[in-house]
């Protein structure tokens, strides 16, 4: 693996507590075959979300001859993330079902993932239990109780509720459900992808938000490709990796400045614990990139950061042009592009995948500056 182009980590303090549980563990990269395989499973649940031409001039772009923006929308899947689609890879695999049906399955996350869960369990008639920290707000527990999931409240911080989550699975023989660092998981999430290459055959570049990687690392198993990388300048200052150097699609991967895992390990060189912040970090709010995001890393184009202000200006565009609620970390990809992070060339055709909805819906609607 050729080196990355420098760039300095965020100032964020180094905190101890990883949610990988072997960050330099070998973990060979989601294949484009295995993200195939998970699709056939994922038919019956799943919606195959639609895509949705936006003008550039509607999101603010005008003047630089770009082709229209074709958005992903994930962010209408049941539970209003994408995250429905690794939870139903992971239940719906035949080496696990069995386990699943019997001891259950266990997650730690009281955000979109153990939402997806509970979602996914429910759907199949599986028992679910999903364990938060007490910091969750009850407005994101109570519609995983409504799906019938077991909820347990541990105190403290999220690390407190996946310690619990595994001390559990020890004890019933259960499942563990992993956010973004599990092969199963990463491979529903790569099928967003793959069907946004289905749906628009000419695409040219992808831009997928990232907080543990899992989105990206199916993201880019699903484009595929053969991973040289050539280390080079990002004009516009993110990190650069590839390009694949097989002529196929580009993966731009986008996080927050306050949620920024990916660009501060590509920094150090190795995946390392970060602080998260801001209004993106209750869903990209991983501590440290996932090690199946970190082993695809090769086949990445770029890595940039958008700001908090460019994250609202992005969700209030989509309101805008289109009448859709995206919740920050659902528009953070978006933000790239309108804020000029990533300056596509003319004409390139630039997918962004559009995935989560689960913010209240008068912070994207009402006017900026009123409360
Ligand atoms: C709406 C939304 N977008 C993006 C992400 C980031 O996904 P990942 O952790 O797979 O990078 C999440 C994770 O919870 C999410 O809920």
């Amino acid at each position: 693996m050729a080196s990355h182009a420098e760039v300095a980590a965020p100032d964020a303090e180094v905190v101890s507590p990883a949610e990988v549980a072997a960050p330099d563990a070998e973990v060979v990269a989601v294949s484009r075959d295995e993200v195939a395989a998970v699709q056939p499973r994922l038919a019956d649940h799943v919606r195959r979300t639609p895509v949705l031409e936006l003008a550039a001039a509607d999101l603010g772009l005008a003047g630089r001859q770009l082709a229209p923006v074709v958005a992903k929308l994930d962010l209408l899947q049941p539970t209003g993330s994408f995250k429905v689609r690794g939870a139903t890879a992971l239940l719906t695999d035949p080496a696990t079902s069995d386990r699943v049906r019997a001891c259950g399955v266990i997650a730690a996350s009281g955000g979109n993932f153990g939402l997806a869960i509970a979602w996914a369990a429910d759907r199949l008639g599986l028992p679910a239990t999903v364990v938060v920290p007490a910091t969750s707000p009850e407005a994101k527990l109570a519609p995983i109780r409504a799906l019938g999931a077991e909820l347990l409240v541990v105190e403290g911080v999220y690390a407190d509720a996946f310690a619990v989550a595994e001390r559990l699975r020890d004890e019933r023989g259960a499942v563990l459900a992993h956010a973004y660092d599990q092969r199963q998981v990463v491979a529903g999430q790569g099928t967003a992808a793959a069907e946004l290459l289905a749906q628009v055959p000419d695409l040219d570049t992808v831009l997928v938000a990232v907080g543990g990687g899992g989105l990206l690392a199916g993201t880019l198993a699903a484009v595929g490709g053969d991973g040289v990388v050539a280390a080079g300048g990002g004009g516009d200052g993110g990190v650069v990796a590839t390009a694949g150097g097989d002529g196929g699609v580009r993966v731009v991967a986008v996080e927050t400045e306050g949620t920024a895992t990916l660009h501060a390990a590509l920094g150090a060189g190795r995946p390392v614990d970060v602080d998260v912040s801001g209004p993106a970090a209750s869903a990209l709010g991983a501590r440290r990139i996932g090690a199946h995001a970190w082993a695809a890393r090769g086949q990445l184009e770029r890595s940039l950061l958008v700001s908090d202000a460019e994250v609202v200006d992005a969700q209030r565009r989509l309101w805008g042009t289109a009448r859709l609620v995206a919740e920050p970390g659902g528009a953070t990809a978006l933000a790239a592009l309108t804020a000029g992070r990533y300056r596509p060339a003319p004409g390139e055709r630039v997918g962004v995948i559009v995935c989560g909805a689960n913010t209240d819906p008068a912070s994207v609607t009402r006017p900026p500056g009123r409360s």
